[in-house]
């Protein structure tokens, strides 16, 4: 069992889908208080009732990570329904928008730094403000990419804010470490959710033959390190990236 997660209020945005939505059930399973946050209502109402099922507690909060009016809401709402102030907050809200440089939008371009970049900025924001006005220490876990380090032909926009989440969070470790709060950027591989079900086949069968684990991981295999990263077991860890990759990239 992971120290310092019992009675902790976490916010999980990206709750209602994939490594999100696993990240949230096993924070529950851990005693947190979970606020779940998302675009998807319906993955969102999914995602509470399996974790009302088990006896977790949890309250679902719908709302896009890119607007600050959203996030501030869903951070305050939170912290009034628990009546207490969020120590611990799990990024994995994420889109994909692909298309080849030369072929790439603005459109394709924009909604990605919108709701990776931005998102990033004002979910960390927003959830170290809070922990600073309540004197809390807390861990914030942001989500990059394998893209992000070694860049993907076809995420141009992609690579690029994922690239740049590690650096923000680099960056807010450094800031916001004297005041006992951390932030990580896990950074996954080709997990099995329904954002890399999307890929084509023939990239699928590209990325099996380039990583040494040959499959794609499992959510339950990463989701642990964002509890980890969350926990008392972890305090001494703040601005690193670590790859849950099956070996590919390394
Ligand atoms: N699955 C992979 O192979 C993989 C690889 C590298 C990085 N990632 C990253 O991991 C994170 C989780 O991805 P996943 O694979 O679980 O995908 P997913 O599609 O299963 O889940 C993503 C969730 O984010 C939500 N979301 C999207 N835009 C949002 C917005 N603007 N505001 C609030 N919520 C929003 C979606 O509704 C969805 O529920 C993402 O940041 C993704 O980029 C995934």
């Amino acid at each position: 069992m992971l120290s310092g997660l019992s009675g902790k209020l976490a916010l999980v945005a990206g709750a209602g889908s994939g490594i999100g939505k696993t990240v949230a059930l096993k924070l529950a399973a851990h005693n947190c208080k979970v606020g779940l946050f998302d675009l998807n209502e319906e993955g969102l109402e999914k995602t509470k009732s399996e974790i009302c099922s088990t006896g977790g507690l949890c309250a679902s909060f719908v709302g896009d990570i890119s607007k600050r009016e959203h996030v501030q809401c869903a951070v305050d709402n939170a912290s009034s329904h628990f009546d207490t102030t969020p120590t611990i907050g799990i990024n994995c809200a994420g889109i994909t928008r692909d298309a080849m440089l030369l072929k790439m939008t603005d459109e394709q371009w924009d909604s990605i730094m919108s709701c990776h970049l931005t998102g990033t900025f004002l979910f960390t924001q927003i959830m170290a403000r809070q922990m600073v006005k309540a004197k809390a220490h807390g861990s914030i876990v942001n989500t990059g990419s394998i893209s992000g380090k070694i860049g993907n032909a076809g995420q141009a926009n992609y690579s690029a804010a994922k690239a740049g989440i590690i650096a923000f969070s680099k960056t807010t470790a450094r800031e916001l470490g004297p005041k006992g709060i951390r932030c990580n950027t896990i950074v996954p591989g080709f997990i099995s959710t329904p954002m890399a079900d999307a890929i084509p086949p023939h990239i699928k069968q590209m990325v099996l033959m380039m990583t040494p684990m040959g499959r794609f991981g499992e959510t339950a295999e990463i989701a642990d390190l964002y509890c980890f990263l969350a926990s008392e077991n972890s305090t001494f860890i703040t601005g690193v990236d670590i790859e849950v990759a099956g070996g590919l990239a390394m």
